[in-house]
């Protein structure tokens, strides 16, 4: 039976905030545009950025602080001419965002409130109580709904249509019952958010298995800076479910077993609103020497009872409810328990301030976009200030998507033909089929663990060396699976099955970048290379996989502009 061939003048995947927000702008100027997305929209993991979104509005501040702070931040590996544009547009996002219906929360004298968040040299970050992401999510898919955006829901995208330079399209199929589709375009956009399932605690959604980014690579499109995984110093002790920066904005106080206000030595002037890289080291650090706390000693106390009822509840209140439900304590009451959890994720799909995808550092893919966090337009360097990825992802996807409106007249549609579900195809019946006798979820647990002991918060030549060998043997394993479930209808073990593929791959460059990076910079700490060496690595690295699945290195310039490099001290 032949498999149905859609055309489009424009595929997105995914249907956060980059992909709704690309997805409107191409709609609104009367082009044929498709969302692709294995979730329900209003689930994608934009929606439980908690904390804000960054712009620089108060007399206070001002664009400039905004780049400065985001480079340095970035510990200099930020491409700055788009760092520019991004916080030049950001005022103008915000105010896009609001007359299409965000309620951001206000101050006393009706201006957009704005908080505190580490790195920052002013207060920066509006925010809609503790559900900043939630809210624009709601608005900005309400508002492509009312354009009408087609949405194909529980969608799974299989595979990209790419040959010589030029992409044309997705292969997916619909989870609901299995049934194929060929989505032919001339211009896709993935926009398929982060990869941080890939650590044992993280507070990304189980969705977050970086598909888009495995899917790329294994074209030979490269994949860049992917050692660069940011730690977010605050997800409840356990499990990693994201405690926002906000309650450190809002004045919570970092304390270890011995009450100590441990921030104090690591960050004397920022204290708990350093970046994030410092925070995150500085709990692991205490934690390593034995001043944990919580009944197995891999915590520390974030404490915002002196911030008092009422402020928690206006503010903090899906804060509070988190950690009451997880750890049952009552942040109005008691300090509540955190540690660093694995939360976003630098690297990816590296593109242009236009959002056109590379094909190497000096060429494109043709009718290729990315925007969000799969993406590396590279604003955020080696480590993102927090609440600017919401910014990224809603500024970014606004703009690639007219960027997408803009070319897409003139690309000429590849047409495809039934060859080209011969991938997805032969992934699905090779699953289904496979009668071995490894379980996918006992593979994904070792990964996940391996990934946080070996190329975690703090990395060294010997556990990343070691990390390579077990994702090797992780590699052979996966060839040697079986699922139960052999039903077409939401076949859940099916696609965790494809999702671990993915895992594995994207991993793999994780490691190998991080092995080849002999130095510290950012979210990546090399123990034995403890500081910036920027003769050797002021660069991007791009990595490329090969039909053996090897990851080969190569690096890239970094756009460097009008803030000087300086050591990076808080
Ligand atoms: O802490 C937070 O609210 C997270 C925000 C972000 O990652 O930008």
């Amino acid at each position: 039976m032949s498999i149905p061939i859609y055309t489009y003048d424009a595929i997105v995947v995914g249907a956060g905030l980059a992909g709704c927000a690309a997805a409107l702008e191409l709609e609104k100027a009367g082009k044929k545009v498709a969302v692709i997305t294995k979730l329900h929209p209003l689930r994608s993991h934009s929606g439980a950025a908690q904390g804000g979104i960054n712009a620089a509005f108060s007399d206070e501040d001002s664009v400039e602080l905004h780049e400065f702070d985001t480079v340095k931040g970035a510990d200099y590996l930020a491409d700055q001419d788009v760092v520019e544009f991004m916080c030049q547009k950001a005022p103008e996002t915000i105010r896009w965002a609001e007359k299409m219906g965000a309620a951001f929360s206000r101050t006393p004298d009706g201006k957009i409130a704005q908080r505190p968040f580490g790195g920052q040299s002013s207060p920066r970050a509006c925010y809609a109580k503790d559900r900043t992401g939630l809210t624009l999510l709601q608005t900005i898919y309400e508002q492509a709904h009312r354009y009408g955006v087609t949405f194909f829901d529980e969608w799974y995208a299989a595979d990209l249509l790419y040959e010589d330079g030029k992409v044309y399209g997705v292969a997916a199929y619909d989870i609901k019952n299995s049934e194929k589709a060929i989505f032919n375009a001339k211009t896709v956009m993935f926009a398929t958010g982060g990869y941080a399932r890939s650590f044992k605690i993280n507070s990304n959604a189980h969705a977050n298995t970086g598909d888009g980014l495995s899917l790329v690579a294994r074209h030979g499109l490269p994949l860049e800076d992917m050692e660069f995984v940011q730690f977010h110093p605050s997800g409840l002790s356990g499990n990693g479910v994201l405690i926002s920066e906000a309650a450190r904005g809002e004045g919570g106080i970092l304390r270890n077993s011995l009450g100590e206000r441990f921030m104090e030595k690591y960050a004397p002037n920022a204290l708990e609103l350093a970046s994030r890289d410092v925070v995150a080291r500085a709990i692991i650090q205490e934690i390593r020497e034995g001043r944990g706390v919580g009944p197995r000693k891999d915590a520390v106390y974030i404490d915002l009872v002196h911030l008092g009822k009422d402020l928690i509840m206006e503010r903090l209140p899906e804060l509070r409810d988190l950690a009451i439900t997880f750890l049952g304590l009552d942040m109005i009451k008691e300090p509540i328990l955190i540690s660093a959890t694995a939360h976003y994720s630098m690297g990816g799909i590296p593109c242009d301030v236009r959002g056109q995808v590379r094909k190497n550092n000096d060429e494109f893919v043709e009718g290729f976009y990315a925007a969000g966090e799969c993406s590396c337009v590279s604003v955020h360097g080696a480590n993102r200030l927090g609440a600017n990825s919401v910014l990224e992802a809603l500024l970014f996807g606004r703009f690639v998507g007219k960027s997408m409106v803009e070319d897409v007249d003139g690309v000429e549609l590849r047409k495809a033909t039934q060859a080209d579900a011969q991938v997805m195809t032969s992934e699905l019946e090779w699953i289904l089929s496979n009668n071995g006798d490894e379980k996918v979820h006992g593979l994904r647990e070792e990964l996940q663990q391996s990934m946080t002991d070996n190329a975690g918060v703090f990395r060294t030549e010997e556990t990343l060396a070691k990390q390579v060998n077990i994702m090797k043997d992780l590699r052979e394993r996966y060839k040697n699976i079986r699922i139960e479930d052999k039903s077409k209808i939401f076949n859940t073990e099916l696609q965790e099955a494809i999702e671990f593929g993915h895992m594995l791959d994207y991993s793999m460059f994780i490691v190998e970048s991080a092995l080849a990076r002999k130095e510290s910079r950012g979210a990546h700490y090399r123990e034995d290379f403890p500081t910036r060496d920027d003769e050797n690595f002021l660069q991007h690295t791009m990595g490329y996989m090969d039909k053996d699945g090897n990851i080969n290195l190569e690096y890239m310039d970094v756009v460097l502009g009008k803030h000087e490099l300086r050591a990076r001290t808080y």
